[in-house]
């Protein structure tokens, strides 16, 4: 069983699609093993999107995602990595394939609902800026 961190952002917790993001999740076969909702400041922004620092979208990024509680959740499956990225779809809505979540509640490729880990090493970087290891029910 593969892990993932995905992260429910502040347009479609506003929007009030929570409760429909876990849903999709799980008729796809996905595990919840651990669920925390936070608020992200900027210090937590930098580390996990460090690999973003200096793109001329940094600062927009960083705006958004601090606007407001974000959930964060490890997902666990076969291929969860990949398999979780295809639920999402493309970052752009307008790129993203029907029935994904991004062609479903994303407004814009910056403002685009959900976040998810795109290798192994950033899946294992990314869970542990969020839970302790007590915190992951596996
Ligand atoms: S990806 O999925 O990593 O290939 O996507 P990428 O296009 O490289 O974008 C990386 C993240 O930056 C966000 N993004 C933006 N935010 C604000 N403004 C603009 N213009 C913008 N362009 C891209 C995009 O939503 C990605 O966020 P995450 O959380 O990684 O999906």
């Amino acid at each position: 069983m593969e892990k993932t961190l995905v992260l429910i952002k502040p347009d479609a917790m506003k929007a009030h699609h929570i409760g429909d993001i876990f849903k999709i999740y799980e008729e796809k076969g996905l595990e919840v093993l651990a669920v925390k909702m936070l608020q992200m400041d900027e210090k937590l922004a930098s580390q996990h999107y460090v690999e973003h620092i200096g793109r001329p979208y940094y600062d927009d990024l960083v705006g958004f995602m601090t606007s407001g509680p974000i959930i964060a959740m490890v997902l666990a499956g076969e291929d969860a990595i990949a398999n979780v990225r295809k639920i999402n779809g493309k970052t752009n809505p307008a790129d993203a394939d029907e029935g994904t979540i991004r062609k479903l509640y994303a407004s814009s490729g910056s403002r685009n609902a959900v976040h998810a880990s795109d290798s192994p090493e950033s899946a294992a970087r990314e869970i542990s800026l969020y839970f302790s290891a007590t915190e992951i029910f596996d």
